[in-house]
């Protein structure tokens, strides 16, 4: 049986860089969901269409970090038949040998339930902003509005809101380096068996 770890939170938490972290530790697969809606959203068209069309290749594009794609994925990622599109890819990547990370929003909600560990990473608005701003070298005040749209967006809608799953462990990495949030999360997937 492989070792899954479902890792959800806000948008520029620190999932994928503690999922990418945690992944290369124990030699796991890793895979960044989020990518999956930002390609479908930057496809254009019909989105439902797009998912159901979707290939790996897809999720190489180049343009899928912006601020533009991260609004875009989230308006499709409310479509239920888009959503319903992308849980077979998901869910047999989830299954890969010896094990395997996925970050997104409803991994531990709705793709991976049984995982054997789910994180559910925070931090304060304000921290994620000026992350994402020095990542993307964009406006700092612009990133905030962005991704709090987004937060919102993605926790009020109605399918698969973002919301840690009831036996989730929270780490807020507000006023943590990188090293110790992964150093965290590396010790909860120890005690989980890893
Ligand atoms: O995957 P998610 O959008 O949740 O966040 P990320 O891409 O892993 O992290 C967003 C940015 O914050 C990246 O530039 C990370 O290097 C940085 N980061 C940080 O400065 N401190 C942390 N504890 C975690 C992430
Ligand atoms: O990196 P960041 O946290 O900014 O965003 P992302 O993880 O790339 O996700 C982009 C958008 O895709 C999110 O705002 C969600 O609307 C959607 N998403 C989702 O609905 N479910 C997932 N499992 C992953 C992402």
């Amino acid at each position: 049986m492989p070792f899954t770890i479902a890792i959800d939170g806000p948008a520029a938490s620190g999932k994928g860089t503690i999922a990418r972290a945690l992944a290369r530790h124990f030699g796991f697969a890793h895979l960044d969901t989020g990518l999956l809606y930002r390609a479908v959203g930057a496809m254009g068209g019909d989105p439902v269409a797009a998912a159901r069309a979707l290939v790996p290749s897809d999720l190489d594009r180049d343009d899928l970090r912006s601020a533009e794609a991260g609004q875009a994925a989230s308006r499709v990622a409310a479509i239920p038949e888009v959503r319903a599109a992308l849980i077979d890819f998901q869910r047999r990547f989830a299954r890969t040998e010896p094990g395997a990370v996925l970050d997104g929003r409803d991994i531990g909600t709705v793709i991976c339930p049984e995982a054997e560990l789910k994180l559910y990473v925070t931090a304060n608005d304000a921290v994620r902003a000026r992350r994402r701003a020095l990542e993307l070298g964009d406006d700092e005040v612009r990133i905030l509005g962005e991704l709090r749209e987004r937060d919102a967006r993605d926790a009020a809608r109605a399918v698969a809101p973002m919301r840690p799953a009831k036996d989730a462990l929270l780490l807020d990495t507000s006023e943590m380096a990188i090293d110790e949030a992964v150093a965290h999360a590396i010790a909860s997937a120890k005690e989980a068996g890893a």
